[in-house]
C-alpha cells in the first residue's frame, strides 16, 4: 500500500509544472484540464497542501468575466497538442480571459465538491477554510453561469454543446448525434496518435465532428444563446448534471461553515431542488432501469447505458428504491465475474469496445465516484469490489489513463491503455488508499 502511494506521489510530482498546475499526462496532455485539476487536487491534498491549493487557484484564475471556466488552460505555447488555442480561438468571446489562452468549452463542474474534499482531507482546517473563502465565490459564479446560460427551458438541467465538455469524449452515446450530422472532412495533423496507439483513441471521422461543432461556436463568437440555437450537439448529460448537483450541495455546506452569504445559499438551494426533481423525471429511463442522456437538440432520450448513468449515486440523486434498481442494472450488465468494475460503456451493447478510450475501458475517476456513491447508499460489498478492482488494475500495469475491463484479454497481456503516468489515476488511488 505504501509502495503504491509513493509511486503515485512520484507521478504527481513529475507532472507538476512550474506554473502551479499539473498536466494530466506527459506528451499526450501538456496543459491544465479542468476536471483533471479537481481530481488531482484531491490527491495532492493528502501530502502537499500548497500544491493542492495552487492547482485550484491556477484553474480559477483562468475564469472568464461571465463565470465560465474553460476545459483547457493553455499555460504554455506547445504545439504537441491538437487542437490548440489557434484552433479554438476562445478570445472571440468578448468576456473571455485576457490573461490566459483557453478553449471555449468547459468540463464537468467538479470544483465545488473538490473544495469540500480538500477541507475534509487536510489537518489544518482553519488554513484550508481560509483558502476556500478566497475561492468559493468563483465557483459560485460558475454555477450561476450554468443556470443562467445553459438551461434554455429553465428546468435546472444544464446542457453541454460538445462531447469534450462531457469528459467522456468518444462515448458511443454520441454516435446517435454523429448520425444526425455530416461535417466536412477536415485536413489536420493528429497529435494524440503520435503519443498513443490509434486503436485506443477516437477515429479521424469522429474528430471531424468534434472540430465542426467548434467551428459553429467560433462563427458565433462562442455566444451561448447562439450555440443553444445552432449547435447540432446539445445534450443534457447525467454525469455533468450530477457533478453540478454534487458541487452545489458542497457550496451550500461550505457557505454554511463560512457564515453570511444567505442570498447565495438561497439561490443554490432553489436550483438544487429543481435540478434533482428534473433529473429524476427527465433522465431516468424505466425500461433500461438507468439514467440516460437526453438529446436536447432532437428532443429525445439517448437510450444507452454508460458509467455516467451511475454517477447520480455520488450526488445523492436517486431515492433508495431507485438506487436499488440502478445498482441491479449495473451488476447485471457490467458486473460479471469475468470483468473488472466498472466499464465506461455497457458491455452488452454492440457499440462496446474494451480498448477504446470511453467506449468500454475502466476509468479511475469514475470508479472513485462510484465507490463513494455505493458506500453512501449502503452497498458496502460492491463498493469494496470497485475499490479493489481499481487498485488491482493499477498495481498490475501502472498509472494508466484507462484499463481493459475484461479479466481475460487473451493474447493481449496489457490492460492499461492511453496515457501512462496519468495524474488523476495516481491522485485518486492515493485517496482510495488513505
Ligand atoms: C483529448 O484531447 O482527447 C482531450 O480529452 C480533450 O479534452
Amino acid at each position: 500500500k505504501e509502495n503504491i502511494i509513493n509511486r503515485a506521489i512520484s507521478v504527481l510530482d513529475a507532472n507538476f509544472q512550474e506554473g502551479g498546475f499539473t498536466i494530466p499526462s506527459k506528451g499526450l496532455y501538456p496543459f491544465q484540464w479542468k476536471w483533471d485539476s479537481g481530481f488531482i487536487a484531491v490527491g495532492l491534498a493528502h501530502y502537499n497542501t500548497d500544491h493542492a491549493k495552487k492547482e485550484i487557484e491556477t484553474l480559477l484564475n483562468a475564469q472568464w468575466d461571465n463565470g465560465f471556466i474553460p476545459h483547457i488552460v493553455f499555460h504554455t505555447d506547445d504545439d504537441s497538442y491538437f487542437p490548440g488555442h489557434d484552433f479554438h480561438r476562445s478570445d472571440l468571446h468578448p468576456l473571455s480571459s485576457k490573461q490566459y489562452k483557453s478553449t471555449g468549452m468547459t468540463q464537468p463542474p467538479v470544483t465545488g465538491f473538490i473544495l469540500q474534499d480538500m477541507l475534509n482531507i487536510v489537518d489544518d482546517k482553519e488554513d484550508m477554510l481560509n483558502f476556500i473563502k478566497g475561492q468559493i465565490d468563483k465557483v459560485y459564479d460558475n454555477h450561476v453561469y450554468f443556470y443562467e446560460n445553459r438551461d434554455p427551458q429553465n428546468e435546472g438541467l444544464v446542457y453541454i454543446y460538445h462531447n469534450w465538455e462531457s469528459g467522456t469524449d468518444n462515448s458511443p452515446v454520441w454516435d446517435d448525434i454523429w448520425d444526425t450530422m455530416n461535417p466536412p472532412e477536415y485536413t489536420f495533423e493528429r497529435k494524440d496518435t503520435t503519443h498513443v496507439d490509434a486503436s485506443e483513441r477516437p477515429s479521424k471521422r469522429e474528430y471531424d465532428h468534434y472540430l465542426y461543432i467548434i467551428d459553429i461556436a467560433k462563427q458565433n463568437n462562442y455566444d451561448d444563446t447562439k450555440i443553444a440555437e445552432l449547435s447540432p450537439f446539445l445534450v443534457q448529460d447525467p454525469l455533468f448534471n450530477a457533478m453540478l448537483i454534487k458541487s452545489n450541495q458542497a457550496l451550500i455546506e461550505l457557505y454554511g461553515m463560512i457564515g453570511g452569504n444567505d442570498d447565495k445559499i438561497a439561490y443554490l438551494r432553489k436550483n438544487q431542488e429543481k435540478s434533482i426533481a428534473s433529473f429524476n423525471k427527465k433522465l431516468w429511463n424505466t425500461e433500461l432501469g438507468a439514467y440516460v442522456h437526453y438529446d436536447l437538440r432532437n428532443e429525445k432520450p439517448i437510450r444507452h447505458i454508460s458509467s455516467s448513468s451511475f454517477s447520480p449515486l455520488f450526488a445523492a440523486i436517486p431515492s433508495k428504491e431507485r438506487a436499488e434498481v440502478l445498482v441491479h442494472t449495473m451488476m447485471e450488465r457490467f458486473g460479471g465475474d469475468d470483468k473488472y468494475l466498472c466499464a465506461s460503456f455497457d458491455p452488452t451493447d454492440d457499440r462496446f469496445d474494451p480498448r477504446k478510450y470511453w467506449r468500454g475501458p475502466v476509468w479511475i475517476n469514475m470508479n472513485w465516484m462510484l465507490y463513494r456513491g455505493l458506500k453512501d447508499y449502503g452497498y458496502q460489498e460492491i463498493a469494496e469490489r470497485v475499490k479493489n478492482d481499481s487498485i488491482e488494475l493499477i498495481e498490475r500495469d501502472g498509472f494508466f489513463e484507462y484499463f481493459d475491463c475484461r479479466k481475460d484479454t487473451g493474447k493481449e497481456t496489457r490492460k492499461g491503455y492511453g496515457g501512462d503516468n496519468f495524474s488523476w489515476s495516481a491522485a485518486l488511488i492515493i485517496d482510495l488508499l488513505k
